[in-house]
């Protein structure tokens, strides 16, 4: 069932977004070759509790972490563990938190000092399938239409586009209606409709878009190594251009053709 949000519930999803927006700042300062990712899950279990809100992975069907921690060819649903970064690592940090009783959910990744060339046009590439299938979250569009854009970009620049984890809708709950996959057919799916709050985080691999999971049971990992990035933003659909909760102030962007 999708719920559609009043606007002091979408006011509530704001401020959690903020937090989360403002959280994800402070970890990404940490990131440094010798860091381990257990300490960078410890700050922010501290930063997100200081501010009176709930770490929802923590605890979430036995996950350890308050963040998810992927490095290089895990997909996503990492554990924080006590191994150091190295230079030129490529780490995803997805964090979800509730305040005042509503979710946010949202994902960067970045490199470890200075990463290869590839690393960081994987990571810019990912980012701009996220604004792509921003633009199509509009009232009146479908679910397909964001999934067709997320999907185009990726293969454009020759990389493969992960199947298995989809964006969704989010409110009180971390997991709710639609799913929102980053791939698809343009016009299908879902009508998209002014107070739908979702996520679009597409998950973009070097190589294959396969995936197996670790015998922790939880970690994705490209079947073929191959690097993956993550990009995730908590959105709300309106009557005019989409509003991005996990991201205030954020301008919708438009990337070259
Ligand atoms: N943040 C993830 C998502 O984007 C889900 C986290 S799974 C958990 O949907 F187990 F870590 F909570
Ligand atoms: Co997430
Ligand atoms: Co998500």
């Amino acid at each position: 069932m999708i719920t559609i949000k009043s606007a002091e519930e979408v006011g509530k999803m704001r401020k959690a977004g903020a937090l989360l927006h403002q959280v994800l700042e402070e970890l990404q300062k940490l990131v440094e070759p010798g860091v381990t990712t257990a300490y960078i899950d410890q700050i922010a279990e501290k930063l997100i509790r200081d501010a009176g809100a709930i770490p929802s992975s923590k605890g979430y069907e036995g996950f350890p972490g308050s963040i998810c921690a992927s490095v290089n060819d895990e997909v996503v649903h990492g554990f924080p563990r006590n191994k150091p970064l190295r230079e030129g690592d490529l780490l995803s940090i997805d964090c979800t938190l509730i305040l005042d009783g509503w979710q946010s959910d949202s994902a960067v990744s970045v490199a470890v000092g200075k990463a290869d060339a590839e690393t960081e046009r994987l990571i810019r590439v990912t980012e701009e399938c996220f604004w792509k299938g921003l633009e199509k979250a509009r009232a009146g569009n479908r679910i397909g239409d964001i999934s067709a854009a997320v999907q185009q970009h990726a293969e454009k620049n020759g990389y493969g586009v992960i199947r298995e984890l989809c964006g969704h809708g989010i409110g009180r709950e971390m997991h709710e209606d639609p799913s929102v996959p980053n791939f698809g057919t343009a016009g299908r799916g879902v009508r998209l409709r002014p107070g739908m709050v979702f996520t679009i985080e597409p998950m973009i691999s070097q190589g294959r878009y396969q995936t197996y999971i670790d015998d922790n049971g939880w970690t994705f990992i490209t079947r073929d190594h191959s690097r993956c990035s993550h990009y995730e933003h908590t959105l709300v659909v309106t009557t005019g251009d989409p509003e991005i909760l996990s991201y205030p102030g954020a301008a919708l962007r438009r990337f070259p053709e």
